[in-house]
């Protein structure tokens, strides 16, 4: 259950000089900070091997949320009220003496303030890491919690494979309880995202048709239009489908089909996200051409300018078989879902960034504007998760003139024109979250076991040496030729989002 809501903390922040803490933890907190949503007093003790004063840290930070931020400090006095709040401590996670450092940097803040002891860890180095950390806050007793509470927020991959997942789990658990575990998974703090379960169970008009006997099939869309740019060593040992389905899209299919919870609290929607996971239907290793597609970027223009393939960038082997696309089809085997195919399709350097939900619903049983019939689409939801959030129905209706023509109009929602002001980051929501001790948006142990699990046929399939090379699609584009093939074999096709 949440607590502590108004209560002081510590976040100590382990990688604190890589990309991450720059691009969105520090900034998050800032913009947490200046929404005056940040529980006070708090301290942020940032670390990592680089030897670097609080001066400089809090100077770089400083960098940090002028580059990334989503507001800027009205004033210098307000940076420099956030800014006493930041400090540092140089070590390496993997040595002990650090964590004696650690305890005695935070014992000095909490001796100086009241209220009950409350930390909170965040993993942002690489995975390799995690191991010696857990051990390290173990043995030098800064996993138990001293009065207070006691928490770490792990970023991911969290593992590679079923194995490594459970490997990663169980080291986790030897020091930390689950209800302490917070497993980040960003796109779940997105606003578009949560903004779909209230559209969900907080509307009567959409439930009754959410299933099998009005939904066709349900596109999930994560297209991205850069390439690995400076990432193309990680990318190698992971692709699109560790990057990105076995994480975000395949939180995305739960929360779309999933049963309502009894209430929006951590365990009624875990449980609920689970039951999905469940139910879909596992991938026959001897089929997995049938559910599974892969491609990769070559050469080709965006903006007019020439961009390299993915076998030409930096790090990546000139035969590389890493999959930079990679499509799916799903069924989710249950009575609300039984017969709908869940498509979800990810990749690099497509046509456009996007990330979308599209429900596309059965046709009218019988069409009585005989004349017009081709004007007449099915019914479309779409969830745009980013750019442009909102959603967008489109219906059909008459087009103006004296003749009875259809068209699809589209009833659009822009969350940027109804509410105004940009929607906060997810890193905002999610560290706040952690902070009240509010798992609901974050992965569960189980869930990240499920969903590599069910992905093991794929990744064994496309890991053998005999396994044909991935379909090449131009940069700029939708994917392989090969993927339209793919869904029109059940007689669809993909959105152009
Ligand atoms: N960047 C993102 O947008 C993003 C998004 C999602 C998930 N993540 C995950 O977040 C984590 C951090 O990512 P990042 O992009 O911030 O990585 P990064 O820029 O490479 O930073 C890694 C941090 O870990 C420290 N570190 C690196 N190697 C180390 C070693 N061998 N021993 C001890 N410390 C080491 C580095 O500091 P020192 O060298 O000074 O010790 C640095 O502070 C990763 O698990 C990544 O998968 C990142």
């Amino acid at each position: 259950m949440p607590t502590g809501t108004d209560e002081p903390f510590t976040l100590v922040i382990f990688g604190a000089s890589g990309d991450l803490t720059r691009r969105k933890l520090v900034p998050a907190l800032w913009s947490l900070y200046a929404g005056r949503t940040l529980p006070e007093p708090f301290a942020i003790i940032g670390s990592a091997r680089s030897e670097v004063s609080h001066d400089e840290f809090r100077r770089r930070m400083r960098e940090a949320v002028r580059e990334f931020a989503r507001t800027q400090p009205p004033s210098a006095n307000v940076w420099d009220r956030f800014a006493a709040s930041l400090s540092y401590v140089a070590g390496d996670p993997a040595n002990p003496a650090l964590y004696a450092q650690l305890e005695h940097a935070m014992k000095a803040i909490e001796g100086a303030r009241s209220g009950p002891t409350n930390r909170l860890f965040y993993f942002a180095t690489p995975p390799s890491l995690y191991d010696a950390i857990v051990e390290n806050l173990g043995a030098s007793g800064l996993a138990h919690p001293q009065g207070g509470w006691t928490r770490i927020i792990v970023e991911k991959p969290f593992g590679h494979d079923y194995e490594s997942a459970r490997a990663l789990n169980s080291q986790l658990g030897r020091v930390f309880r689950e209800d302490q575990i917070y497993r980040i998974d960003h796109y779940l703090g997105k606003e578009t995202v949560q903004n779909l379960l209230v559209l969900r169970f907080a509307n009567e008009i959409f439930e009754p048709l959410w299933n099998r006997n009005h939904v066709a099939e349900i596109q999930i869309t994560v297209a991205e239009s850069i390439g690995v740019e400076t990432r193309g060593a990680y990318y190698e040992e992971a692709g699109a489908l560790r990057d990105m389905v076995q994480n975000h899209l395949l939180q995305l299919l739960c929360l779309i089909a999933m049963e309502p919870p009894v209430t929006f609290d951590a365990s009624p929607v875990h449980d609920e996200k689970n039951k999905v996971m469940h139910a879909i239907r596992p991938i026959d290793p001897r089929k997995v051409d049938e559910v599974a597609l892969r491609g990769q970027y070559g050469p080709g223009f965006v903006g007019g300018k020439p961009v390299p393939g993915y076998r030409q960038e930096k790090g990546v082997a000139p035969d590389s078989k890493t999959e930079t696309y990679a499509a799916l089809r799903l069924t989710v085997d249950n009575w609300r879902w039984a017969g709908v195919p869940f498509y979800l399709r990810t990749g690099k350097r497509m046509a456009k960034r996007v990330s979308e939900i599209a429900i596309r619903f059965h046709r009218t049983p019988h069409m009585i504007f005989h004349r017009d019939p081709a004007g007449v689409e099915p019914n479309e939801l779409v969830i745009r998760i980013q750019p442009d959030e909102g959603m967008a129905l489109t219906v059909a209706a008459k087009t103006p003139g004296p003749d009875l023509k259809l068209g699809p109009v589209g009833l659009d929602f822009r969350y940027g024109e109804v509410f105004g002001a940009e929607p906060p980051e997810a890193y905002e929501r999610l560290l706040l979250d952690a902070v009240h001790g509010d798992s609901t948006l974050y992965a569960r142990a189980d869930w990240v076991e499920k969903a590599w699990w069910l992905l093991g046929p794929v990744l064994d399939a496309w890991i053998q040496a005999s396994a044909p090379a991935p379909y090449l699609y131009e940069a700029n584009s939708w994917g392989p030729s090969e993927a339209d093939a793919f869904i029109a074999r059940d007689g669809g096709a993909w959105r152009k989002a």
